[in-house]
């Protein structure tokens, strides 16, 4: 396999929450007691409704699918002078990038009589869009070139004539749309740094922008969304439903978590660390030394993050699994699987060990396990067996996402979340 030629990156301190969580880790590790034992709040409900409900979908595709910064791409799924079509939200969108390397959100729609302009959802090389009906051309950054027989049209105003911008941004290399056209919305830039928050010291550290796009995996099934995004906040199941996959790796229910983002928006993002069975030596040894590069923190504990409202990563040891749910109905979502990679470790080469290791995570994992639960799950709604799931203790971080949930989107919550 090639050796990348690059030099190392410095190493970085451990950024300060991740600092801190690590820090839990350890103490709960070395002292055999965990949080939740410890934890005196009362264990949490969440109604089946929210699962079921079509009032509540269409309430969160409202609030949180067409007002917040989503992400919609990695970085490096679009090259300079690259579009690609981008339906997820159900908001017909190009992304490009331009030869000086901006990216932008477009509604994928000729503002002559409305034809899709990009069919391909995977990135093409184009110098400029050109509408299959008609030819009206379109430059990358929207702005209308071209129109065949031009003397036939009007002249208009610009904002009448170019495609239609959403508001766009990148960061941590991630793009972001906010999948609504509004006036005057496109031209401001995502406040990141307020809907973030403090996640922004974190980022930099998880070098998300460091790595390049593998393998996507898509598919629909028949579940409510936020199952699977429950499914990732809690790591009680998993020496249970992964005995014979991935359970092995970690230890039983030791993690440490919080909540991040603007107070306004009630702190939506969830971040935690999941010990590995590794943790436990590392913790009981006074002298460890700390991980300074994520690589090292991933070895101890497996982080993960719950970006509100629909993506999830997870940092494994050597890649990082970028999720994102498109929800489609109150039942139904669309699973999106992102395999991100070293860019020293992307040559051809190691294209075996990835596709293997994909493979392992996503079929063996993810689709016989977590994805085959929430939708058995799903089917058991109907039975009318509960009225409410219950959370424990060793569970929190759920009821933290189904509060923030509930709080854009107006809805009554849970009884007790
Ligand atoms: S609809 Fe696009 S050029 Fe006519
Ligand atoms: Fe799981």
């Amino acid at each position: 396999m090639s050796t990348s030629s690059l030099p190392l990156p410095l190493p970085l301190a451990l950024p300060p929450h991740t600092a801190s969580m690590l820090d839990r880790v350890r103490t709960q590790c070395a002292s055999g007691r965990t949080e939740w034992q410890d934890c005196k709040d009362p264990e949490t409900t969440v109604a089946v409704e929210r699962y079921t409900s079509s009032a509540i979908y269409e309430q969160e595709i409202d609030k949180l699918f067409r007002g917040l910064p989503l992400i919609a791409a990695h970085s490096s799924e679009l090259q300079a002078g690259q579009v690609l079509a981008h339906d997820g939200y159900g908001v017909p969108m190009v992304l490009s990038r331009d030869q000086n390397g901006v990216v932008r959100a477009h509604l994928n729609v000729c503002r002559h009589r409305g034809t899709r302009l990009i069919e391909s959802t995977s990135a093409m090389d184009k110098a400029s869009i050109v509408c299959p009906y008609h030819g009206w051309t379109y430059q990358l950054d929207g702005k209308l070139r071209h129109r065949l027989h031009a003397e036939s049209f009007d002249k208009k105003e610009c904002a009448d004539e170019d495609l239609v911008a959403l508001p766009c941004e990148e960061r941590y290399g991630l793009i972001w749309v906010i999948p609504q056209a509004k006036q005057d919305m496109a031209s401001q830039p995502i406040d990141l740094d307020s809907y973030l928050g403090e996640l922004n010291s974190e980022m930099p550290f998880y070098e998300t922008e460091n790595l390049t796009h593998f393998r996507t995996i898509e598919a629909e099934y028949p579940a409510n969304w936020k199952l699977i995004v429950d499914a990732f906040l809690e790591s009680y199941h998993i020496r249970v439903l992964h005995k014979n996959t991935i359970a092995p790796f970690f230890t039983d229910g030791i993690t440490a978590g919080g909540t991040f983002g603007s107070e306004q928006d009630g702190k939506p993002h969830i971040h935690s660390l999941v010990a590995r069975r590794a943790a436990q030596a590392w913790s009981e040894r006074p002298d460890s030394p700390l991980p300074t590069n994520i690589r090292e923190l991933s070895e101890l504990v497996t982080p993960s993050q719950v970006i509100f409202p629909n993506t999830i990563t997870i940092f494994h040891p050597d890649y990082l699994s970028l999720i994102t749910l498109y929800p489609t109905s109150a039942g139904t979502f669309r699973w999106t699987h992102k395999m991100l990679i070293p860019k020293a470790q992307s040559g051809s080469d190691w294209a075996p060990h990835w596709e293997k290791t994909f493979n392992l995570i996503e079929k063996g994992v993810f689709q016989k396990e977590d994805i085959h639960t929430t939708i058995n799950i799903q089917k058991g709604f109907a039975s009318g067996a509960n009225t409410s799931l219950r959370l424990g203790r060793i569970e929190q971080a759920v009821a933290w996402f189904h509060a923030s949930v509930a709080k854009h989107t107006d809805c009554q919550t849970a009884s007790a979340v």
